[in-house]
């Protein structure tokens, strides 16, 4: 039986010991290893069932000691840094050897991020080593953003998972690009491109990524399934075609009619964007397998954080 606690001296020693801990950051849980031991990062690409092509985000406290992992720590990196960091960004940069080509899956860059939550930065600051994370889910699915729903899909094989309550974000990092001159975003999340481009006083390109933008291969259109297909899109055109008794729906703050009420998740009743991002992965995973055939997913705005959201929803609709 897996074990959950808020034991940091455990979730230290197993790591120390080249073992995998499931732990919370302010995005979401991840799975973490020693990112310096390749068969300790060897164990979370098993556990999860990732393709080795995928690569993973290494985890630091803060900056001290990033040198030894990466270089291109230019001006774009510093402002960023100084105005998001700790919190749920990633930035990729030119790799050092140090970190072991696993890691990276042989790409010349890392992604490193440095998490906001204090258990997460208390446990980093223990360790001398990065943690290599990707988010604590079984490849495909939806992300977990509290220990619970780490342990329903990892808890048999996990020696531990650190228990940090509910993810405050529930979107995963933002990733920006920084090892080519133009800063680039790959992955939409918990930071919206309007705060980067107000940050560094330009546009930032966003290359919507697929299976076959060799940059972002882990960016793979089918993902965050929750088990149940989602229609997702405008929500009144898509509702005429449907038997609406079988149908679960997820909108952004109004009600859904003809769609009964405990089907129905309203992810922000006031229209606040931060507050439906946080709740948007616990809806798409709470509808009862059964009870429902369809998930039908409404469109949110298409600015700050209702980006990324549209994002998630429309991999969560992907086939
Ligand atoms: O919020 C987060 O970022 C969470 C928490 C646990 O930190 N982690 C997370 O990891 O979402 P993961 O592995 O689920 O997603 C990482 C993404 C993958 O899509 C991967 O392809 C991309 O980051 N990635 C990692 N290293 C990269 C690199 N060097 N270049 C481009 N993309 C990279
Ligand atoms: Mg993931």
């Amino acid at each position: 039986m897996t074990q959950i606690g808020q034991d940091l001296n455990v979730a230290a020693q197993l790591l120390q010991a080249g073992k995998t801990v499931a732990i919370p950051t302010e995005t979401v849980y991840g799975l973490a290893a020693d990112a310096l031991k390749a068969d300790a990062v060897a164990e979370i690409f098993r556990l999860k069932n990732r393709p080795a092509f995928d690569p993973l985000i290494i985890h630091l406290a803060n900056a001290d000691g990033l040198e030894k992992y990466a270089s291109g720590l230019n001006k774009n990196f510093i402002k960023l840094y100084e105005r998001f960091s700790p919190g749920p960004i990633s930035y990729v940069l030119p790799k050092k050897d140090s970190i072991p080509d696993l890691v990276t899956a042989g790409h010349p860059t890392v992604a490193v991020r440095f998490p906001k939550h204090p258990s997460a930065q208390a446990l980093l600051k223990m360790l001398d080593f990065p943690l290599a994370a990707p988010s604590a889910n079984l490849f495909g699915k939806v992300s977990p953003t509290n220990a619970k729903d780490v342990a329903e899909q990892l808890g048999a094989n996990l020696d531990y998972i650190l228990d940090g309550g509910q993810c405050e974000v529930g979107l995963e990092s933002t990733i920006i690009d920084l090892s080519a001159s133009n800063p680039k975003v790959l992955r939409l999340g918990g930071l919206s491109i309007e705060e980067l481009e107000d940050c560094l006083g330009q546009k930032i390109e966003f290359t919507k990524n697929s299976s076959s933008n060799p940059k972002a291969p882990g960016m793979l259109s089918a993902h965050y399934s929750p088990g149940i297909p989602v229609l997702f899109g405008h929500l009144g055109e898509n509702l005429k075609n449907v038997n609406r008794q079988r149908c679960g729906s997820i909108s952004f703050c109004k009600a859904v009619a003809g769609i009964s009420a405990e089907n129905q998740r309203i992810l922000s009743p006031k229209g606040d964007l931060k507050e439906a991002a946080a709740k948007l992965f616990g809806s798409l995973r709470s509808f009862e397998k059964g009870s429902i055939d369809l998930i039908l997913a409404e469109e949110f705005p298409a600015e700050g954080l209702g980006r990324a959201i549209n994002d998630r929803l429309n991999r969560a609709s992907a086939t």
